[in-house]
Formats: structure tokens, C-alpha cells, sequence
């Protein structure tokens, strides 16, 4: 799967940024990856759920929004509420991440939880049984156009193994960095779903950008 980032679309364009991978066959993203920073988790700041429940009318693209924030527990319910389809907190500022997961779920989204490069996925792993995606983060999340880090390619991995086992039933989604070059190594490594920003909207034509990343993840 393919999930474009809009944090390296035009903003004042985003309608048509998404409109352009909403098309038909290849072209088409499996989600579109919204990046939500409130200038606190993360030292940049980007768009909240009025924006959201907007771009939630110009397509029928699942949204993917990705909750760089602080107190996600008080504020992510909110994008599963208004429609969004897979909602994505970061495991280093849930406060009660089990509970979470549940509201989410109620709320009518996928859950998801997120590690940043540098957070062991061991910590996690009992908790993770309560979420449907698990977003390893391949960057310093904050900004897009950083280079991609291998070494958390060991996170999916591991995530990859407990998942063929059995013993976690969950889509593994990476983000940061990815592009025709790195997209092969995530893809071995057992990654479902891949995040990008750069690669897709600093194309010429960001559809065809999807359909190439496609393509090379799956040779
Ligand atoms: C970074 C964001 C990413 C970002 C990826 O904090 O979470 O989604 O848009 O951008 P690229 O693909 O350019 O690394
Ligand atoms: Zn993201």
C-alpha cells in the first residue's frame, strides 16, 4: 500500500493535491497520509481537525492522520469521529494507550500507534495486541525530506515475525525517507504500508509517482 504525504503537497492546493492520487488503477493511493503537529510533540506546526473534516469531502481516499501531538488521548477521538480511517498517536505521548486504542475503535477508525526512530518496540509489544497499524516512524518525525534511518528496519522486522506468527494481528507502516531507492529494503523487511512525502508531491505528476513506488516495492 501506498500512502501519500501531504505534508509535501501544496497547502494551498490540498484538494487537488489528494484529487491527484484519487484516480483510477495504478495511480491511485491506498491512503493519504495527513501529518497533524501541534509545535509541541514536534517543533513544527501544521493543520488540526477543522482542516481535517474538510479534506475529508474532497475524495473517497482513506485518510490516514498521523497525530504528532501532545495529549492525544484528550484530541485524537476527534479525527475518528469526523471520518478519519485510520487515526495514528505516537506511543511516547499516549497517556493510557490501551484505553485509547478503545476510543478510537468506538469512534469508528483504525488505531494506530507510532515509535519514533530511537523508542524500542519491546516496550510496546503487549500494547500493541489493542491496535490495528503500527506506524514505525524512519526519521526524526517533525519534517519531511530527511534521509531515511535502516536501522529501524529491525522494528519491522521484529513486528513482521509477530505478526506471521500470530502472535499480533496488525498492518506494518513505515514513514520517513522513503522513495524508489529505499522503498525495496522497507519492502523486504516486511513493511504492508509505506509512507511518502517527498517522493510522491516533489514529482512532477504525483500519481505516477505512487504508481512507480508501487512497482519498485513489489520487485
Ligand atoms: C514526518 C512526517 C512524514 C513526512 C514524510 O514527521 O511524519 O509523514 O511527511 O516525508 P518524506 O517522505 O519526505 O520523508
Ligand atoms: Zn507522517
Amino acid at each position: 500500500m501506498i500512502a501519500p504525504s501531504i505534508l509535501s503537497a501544496d497547502f494551498a492546493r490540498l484538494g487537488e493535491e489528494i484529487t491527484s492520487v484519487a484516480g483510477e488503477g495504478d495511480n491511485r493511493a491506498d491512503w493519504v497520509h495527513v501529518d497533524v503537529m501541534d509545535g509541541h510533540f514536534v517543533p513544527n506546526l501544521t493543520i488540526g481537525l477543522p482542516v481535517v473534516r474538510s479534506l475529508l469531502t474532497t475524495s473517497d481516499v482513506p485518510l490516514d492522520c498521523h497525530l504528532m501531538i501532545e495529549d492525544p488521548d484528550r484530541w485524537a477521538p476527534g479525527y475518528a469521529e469526523s471520518g478519519a480511517y485510520n487515526v495514528t498517536v505516537h506511543a511516547e505521548a499516549a497517556r493510557d494507550p490501551i484505553m485509547l486504542a478503545k476510543n478510537l475503535r468506538a469512534a469508528g477508525s483504525r488505531a494506530g500507534l507510532s515509535v519514533k526512530p530511537k523508542t524500542p518496540l519491546e516496550d510496546y509489544v503487549e500494547i500493541l495486541k489493542h491496535y490495528d497499524t503500527l506506524l514505525v516512524m524512519s526519521v526524526e518525525p517533525g519534517f519531511g525530506g530527511q534521509s531515511f534511518i535502516p536501522e529501524v528496519l529491525d522494528k519491522v522486522r521484529t513486528a513482521r515475525r509477530l505478526v506471521d506468527t500470530g502472535h499480533l494481528r496488525l498492518l506494518v507502516e513505515i514513514d520517513g525517507g522513503i522513495n524508489n531507492d529505499t522503498i525495496e529494503q522497507a519492502a523486504e523487511a516486511g513493511v504492508d504500508c509505506f509512507v511518502a512525502g517527498t517522493a510522491v508531491y516533489g514529482a512532477d505528476d504525483p500519481g505516477k509517482a505512487v504508481a512507480a513506488l508501487r512497482e519498485q516495492a513489489a520487485s
